[in-house]
């Protein structure tokens, strides 16, 4: 895996530094009461365990499977919700995390979808924001790191489905990626 990987963008350390700040503006910005965190799969998994286990909070966690990448480097433009049930989120706040935000389709998509459904206020977090003209006019409430435009692996990340075991983030060789 590491021989694809052409630079480490961010490192274990580093994250782990930055979730510890993240998760304290989330604890001291919530209003008291439960929290819903969405976490959108597959790619926020990794982020969403690290970020969720340090809030000292009552919470519930909800996964939706949703899709605009269909395995490749581009985005489809389309958002898929790919779950035969939506989670029940009438009347609560809802903590929304992804792992990249792009051309912002995916966290709009999602957080109109969670706002039909009844939800009190949908806040956003993501790990990473590429440094971007949005397609969507969206930036999320919490974003870990900033990066430039172009295309990451790691800690949840993939392309065609590898890499997302990676503990940092990195940018793959142009040679993996075919
Ligand atoms: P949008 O464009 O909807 O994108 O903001 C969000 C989703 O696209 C995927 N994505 C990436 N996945 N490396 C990846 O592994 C990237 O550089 C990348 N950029 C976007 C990701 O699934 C995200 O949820």
């Amino acid at each position: 895996m590491k021989k694809d990987i052409e630079r480490i963008l961010i490192d274990e350390a580093v994250i782990q530094k930055r979730l510890d700040t993240m998760a304290k503006e989330i604890e001291t910005d919530f209003p008291a009461g439960p929290i819903i965190a969405i976490v959108l799969l597959k790619g926020a998994f990794v982020f969403a365990a690290d970020l969720l286990r340090r809030i000292p909070r009552e919470l519930s966690i909800e996964c939706l499977n949703v899709s605009s990448y269909h395995g490749g480097m581009e985005s489809s433009g389309k958002v898929d919700f790919l779950d035969r049930h939506f989670p029940e989120v009438k009347g609560a706040h809802v903590l929304l995390l992804d792992d990249i935000l792009d051309t912002g389709r995916t966290l709009a998509a999602v957080a109109k979808r969670l706002e039909e459904e009844g939800a009190l206020a949908v806040h956003t977090g993501v790990l990473l924001a590429k440094d971007k003209k949005r397609a969507e006019e969206v930036e999320a409430d919490y974003t870990g790191f900033e990066i430039g435009d172009e295309f990451v692996v790691g800690y949840g990340l993939d392309y065609k489905g590898k890499y997302r075991n990676l503990p940092y983030v990195g940018v793959l060789k142009l040679s993996a990626a075919n």
